[in-house]
């Protein structure tokens, strides 16, 4: 049987006007060393970390700013949002296609939760928790090239013709915001798309990242903002005691313009001073140590 929502009764939960906290025991295994009958061995022994969570019930209007809005994975998210929030369907060869989340870990599967009477009970993933409905997320984000999005959406040549053109009106007018180039950290193929790019010192493209995600808050009235790394996967910043290796060292790295420092760093920098998430996609170490 399915249900679409559950309160859990238990001594680890408490709802509060507006909070659920809840403390989760997980159990896992520590090694010790330990001198056993004069001899050393390892011994494996059972350990409980416990952990407290704090979500709160009110779900925010939410944004989302993507690094590299206008590629691929960009275009083809913001689509698909669009064309689930439109209830947009198109002809493919085979038949009519509508629009869904087939494929979401939050929006398309189910979770057991229980059993009532000998049955198994399940409940949509999205019911576990308060979650924003990606209907209503507000897209936005940066990109080198200054393409549109429905000309983005052409070039990645993902979705079908049909819904392309469905979409089209719904993406022209989107744009990307100058992003942060720096040729050293990304392959040399990118430099002819390179038209739309942030100017000035590397602090200075620190501090217009937080004027855009500042601007961006207060343009689309979105309660929070996260911010995603999607571009392309930038080489591996050397990780150099004084340079990088502590947030102060960074800091002092920043105001000496230090080329070792890759844009990646500097979006995360941005983020963490405005207090914001920031998820990095791709395969690269953005937090140096
Ligand atoms: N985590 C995952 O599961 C997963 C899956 C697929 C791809 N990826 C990663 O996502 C990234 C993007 O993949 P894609 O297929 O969309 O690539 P893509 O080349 O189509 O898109 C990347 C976009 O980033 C832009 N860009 C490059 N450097 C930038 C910068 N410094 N600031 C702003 N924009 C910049 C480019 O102009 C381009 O539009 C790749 O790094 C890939 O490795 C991750």
């Amino acid at each position: 049987m399915f249900i679409e929502s559950f309160k859990v009764d238990s001594p680890n939960v408490k709802y509060t006007d507006g909070e659920i906290h809840s403390v989760y025991g997980y159990e896992t295994t520590e090694l010790v060393h330990e001198s056993r009958n004069g001899t050393y061995q390892w011994v494996v022994k059972p350990k409980t970390v416990k952990y407290e969570f704090k979500t709160d019930t009110h779900v925010p209007k939410l944004g989302v700013m993507l690094v590299g809005w206008g590629g691929n994975n960009g275009s083809t998210l913001t689509a698909g949002v669009i064309a689930n929030r439109e209830g947009i369907s198109w002809a493919t060869k085979d038949k009519v296609q509508q629009a869904n989340y087939f494929g979401s870990l939050t929006q398309a599967s189910a979770i057991r939760v229980g059993s009532y009477n000998g049955e198994e009970i399940y409940a949509p993933f999205k019911s576990l928790l308060p979650m924003v409905n990606p209907d209503e997320i507000v897209f936005g984000g940066w990109d080198i090239s200054d393409m549109n999005l429905a000309d983005a959406m052409a070039r990645a040549k993902v979705l079908d013709i049909d819904l392309q053109k469905q979409l089209r009106p719904y993406m022209e007018h989107m744009v990307p915001l100058p992003g942060i180039y720096d040729p050293d950290f990304i392959a040399a193929n990118q430099g002819s798309r390179a038209n739309n790019v942030i100017k000035g010192t590397k602090k200075e493209q620190v501090q217009q990242i937080i004027k855009d995600i500042k601007e961006f808050k207060e343009a689309n009235k979105v309660d929070k903002v996260v911010v995603l790394w999607t571009a392309n996967t930038e080489r591996y910043s050397n990780v150099v005691v004084g340079l990088n290796d502590t947030m102060d060292n960074l800091f002092s790295s920043l105001d000496r313009n230090e080329p070792e420092i890759s844009p990646s760093t500097l979006y995360a920098i941005a983020c963490v001073l405005e207090n914001v998430p920031f998820i990095n996609g791709s395969p690269q170490n953005t937090f140096v140590p």
